[in-house]
Parts: structure tokens; C-alpha cells; sequence
């Protein structure tokens, strides 16, 4: 039996898990820092590093202790090497190689996009590939064909924003709060869609280009009036149908374009990694499209859609079959190998703020 211990901290989670074949959680643990981030309006890379130093050593001993699986019952150390923060990436990546070297166990290095994908093994026996996945997180809305776990080629994406960041964005713009999409999906529900147009950018073109520079400025606009500098006028349930309408808008754009590359690359199954993938919305619009596609829809549950250690570990057990482990001095990178990505928005810091 293969047990792989997975390590994340790319941006402002530190999570470790203890994986059993693949597939099998056996234990882990998760330290956000989300709600202290609340009042900077964004991740602060030098407190998110710092947070991860002081959360790693108790969230590892932690799992251990509730699988109670000793360091010598371990396969090897997966850790997310790529894309991410790079003191974040350091942190995780640091403490991976001095159990690696101090325990004599395989380094494997994961790629943190490749591993949203790879989230569709836990507690799954069997996947379809070669499928088509989206993730949409808040660095990231890209396609890929998946021919294999940790083999998988970029189709198309965002041209600008990602969609956590769009969900974000209007979030902040209606006074809503961080992180903004859970906020916007909980509004949405009490809205309705068709209150308010706002477009779709590039949905009826034969690309898989998605951008939703346009819809936020729209989202806007419609709020604090044209230029946006005005003050926002809106009743809860205003709110709460901008909400709707900007969601709808960001689900219509992924869902066609998901099924676009299904068709377009034969896929035998459909796959959603990253945070935006918790979104109700999407969440049920997919599975209609997967039923009309008549091929299988593999949605990770919430918690392991959003930046999670037992991805890691799940695609680190398909490397480590592979035997493609790490070298012992493995450095972390900013950009990830598996297509395009933003630099995380980072909280610009206000003086007089926490
Ligand atoms: O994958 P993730 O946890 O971290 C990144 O790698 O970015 O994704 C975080 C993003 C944030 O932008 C957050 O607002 C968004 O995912 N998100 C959601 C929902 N839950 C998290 N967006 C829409 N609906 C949700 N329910
Ligand atoms: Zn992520």
C-alpha cells in the first residue's frame, strides 16, 4: 500500500494530508488564514509565508497522530512545488525536503494546477481519461485535455482575469466582504439571473479564449454608475440579483466553453478543479451538460475543489509510481508548468490597516 504525505502552501492555506492509494483520505488538516485576510481585501504574502511557519509542524504532526501512521509506513513526500507565492511555495516545500532527507523517503515536487486535476481521484476506483478539466480558482480559469494524472495539456483560458478573481472583485465592489465568491454564490441564490444584462465575452466564438475584464467593469458600471466613482444605491434584494445575473453570466461562459473542448477533443469524461468549482451555480449546470454530453462529470467535493494538501498527495501517488521524484535540493517556482497564471492578488498595504 502506498501512503503518501501531501503538503500545500501555495497561497494562504497550509494543509497537509496523509493519502492511502490514490484515493484514500486518511487524515488531514487545514489552516486558513482567509478570514485574517478579510481586512487587507487580499492575500499578504509575507504574512501568509509567516502564518504557514508557525501552522506546518502541529498540522503535520496532527494528521499523523489521526491515522495514526508512523513516518516509517510513508511512500514519499509530495509537496505543491508550482505556481504559488514563492515564500508561501518555500514554507511547504522547505519543511517536505527535511522530513524527505531526515526520514530517507522519495521527494516528489507537484505541480499545484495539475493537482486541482488530479483532486477527481479521491475516493474515485476508476477515472475516464482521456477527459477535459477546468480549473478555476483565483489565479486561474484555464482547459486541459488530461491524457493521464499529471499529464495534461493547456487548451485555452481567461485573456485577463481569472473567475475567482471576477467573483472577488464584485464582491468587493458591493461591500460584501473577503474571500468573495462563497459570498456571491450565497446571494446568488436569493436573486434572480435575468434582473440585470451583463455579457459574456467570447461565448459564441469557436475559442476557447474566456475573459471577464468586460462583466466586472459591467458589474461595475450597473453599480455605482458609468465610470463607477458614484455611490452604490441597491436594496438587499438588488444585491442580491447582481449577484445572480453576474454569476449566471461567469457559469454560461465556463459551461460552454468546458463543453466546446469536450466536443472538440473527444473527451470521455468532464472535470472541475480549484475554489470557483465550490460554486452551486456551476455545480449544477455542469451536471446538465454532462448528462446531455452523456459522459461522466467529476466534481470534487467543496472542500477538496478549493486549495487542499490530499490533491497534492493524490497526484504525488501517480508521480511516485511513476518514479518521477524530486531532487534534494528542489526550489519552488512562481509559475507553474502547466499553463498561464497571474501572479495572486496581492492586498496593497494601507498604512494605519492591521
Ligand atoms: O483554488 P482556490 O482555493 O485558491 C486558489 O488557488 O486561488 O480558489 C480560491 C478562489 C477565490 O477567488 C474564491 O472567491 C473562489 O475561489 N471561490 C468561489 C467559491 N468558493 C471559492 N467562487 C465562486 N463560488 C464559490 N462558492
Ligand atoms: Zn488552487
Amino acid at each position: 500500500m502506498t501512503i503518501i504525505l501531501g503538503i500545500e502552501s501555495s497561497c494562504d492555506e497550509a494543509a497537509v494530508a496523509l493519502v492511502a492509494h490514490g484515493r484514500d483520505v486518511l487524515a488531514e488538516a487545514i489552516a486558513s488564514q482567509a478570514d485574517d485576510f478579510a481586512a487587507w481585501g487580499g492575500v499578504v504574502p509575507e504574512i501568509a509565508a509567516r502564518g504557514h511557519v508557525a501552522a506546518l509542524p502541529g498540522l503535520i504532526e496532527r494528521v499523523m497522530s489521526e491515522a495514526q501512521v508512523g513516518f516509517d509506513r510513508l511512500s514519499a513526500i509530495a509537496v505543491a512545488a508550482w505556481p504559488g507565492l514563492v515564500g508561501s511555495l518555500t514554507i511547504g516545500v522547505t519543511a517536505a525536503k527535511m522530513i524527505a532527507v531526515r526520514r530517507n523517503l522519495p521527494l516528489i515536487a507537484v505541480d499545484h494546477i495539475q493537482a486541482h486535476l488530479a483532486a477527481v481521484h479521491i475516493g474515485r476506483d476508476e477515472i475516464r481519461y482521456p477527459l477535459v478539466g477546468l480549473v478555476a480558482s483565483g489565479g486561474h480559469s484555464h482547459f486541459y485535455l488530461a491524457h493521464a494524472p499529471g499529464r495534461i495539456d493547456l487548451l485555452g483560458g481567461t485573456i485577463d482575469d481569472a473567475a475567482g478573481e471576477a467573483f472577488d472583485k464584485a464582491a468587493s465592489v458591493l461591500g460584501l466582504g473577503y474571500p468573495g465568491g462563497p459570498l456571491v454564490d450565497r446571494l446568488a441564490a436569493q436573486g434572480d439571473p435575468k434582473s440585470v444584462d451583463l455579457p459574456r465575452s467570447f461565448i459564441h466564438d469557436d475559442t476557447l479564449r474566456l475573459s471577464f475584464a468586460g462583466l466586472k467593469t459591467a458589474l461595475l458600471y450597473h453599480v455605482k454608475g458609468v465610470g463607477g466613482t458614484g455611490t452604490m444605491n441597491l436594496s438587499d434584494q438588488g444585491k442580491a440579483d447582481v449577484c445572480a445575473a453576474f454569476q449566471a453570466a461567469i457559469v454560461d461562459c465556463l459551461a460552454a466553453k468546458l463543453v466546446l473542448a469536450a466536443k472538440r477533443h473527444g473527451a470521455r469524461a468532464l472535470a472541475v478543479g480549484g475554489g470557483v468549482a465550490c460554486n452551486r451555480g456551476l455545480r449544477a449546470r455542469l451536471a446538465k451538460e454532462a448528462d446531455r454530453l452523456r459522459l461522466p462529470l467529476y466534481l470534487p467535493e467543496p472542500k477538496h475543489c478549493a486549495d487542499n494538501a490530499a490533491m497534492i498527495a493524490a497526484l504525488g501517488h501517480h508521480l511516485h509510481l511513476r518514479g518521477e521524484h524530486a531532487p534534494a535540493d528542489l526550489a519552488p517556482l512562481p509559475t507553474g508548468k502547466a499553463g498561464p497564471r497571474k501572479q495572486k492578488q496581492s492586498a496593497v498595504p494601507v498604512p494605519g490597516t492591521p
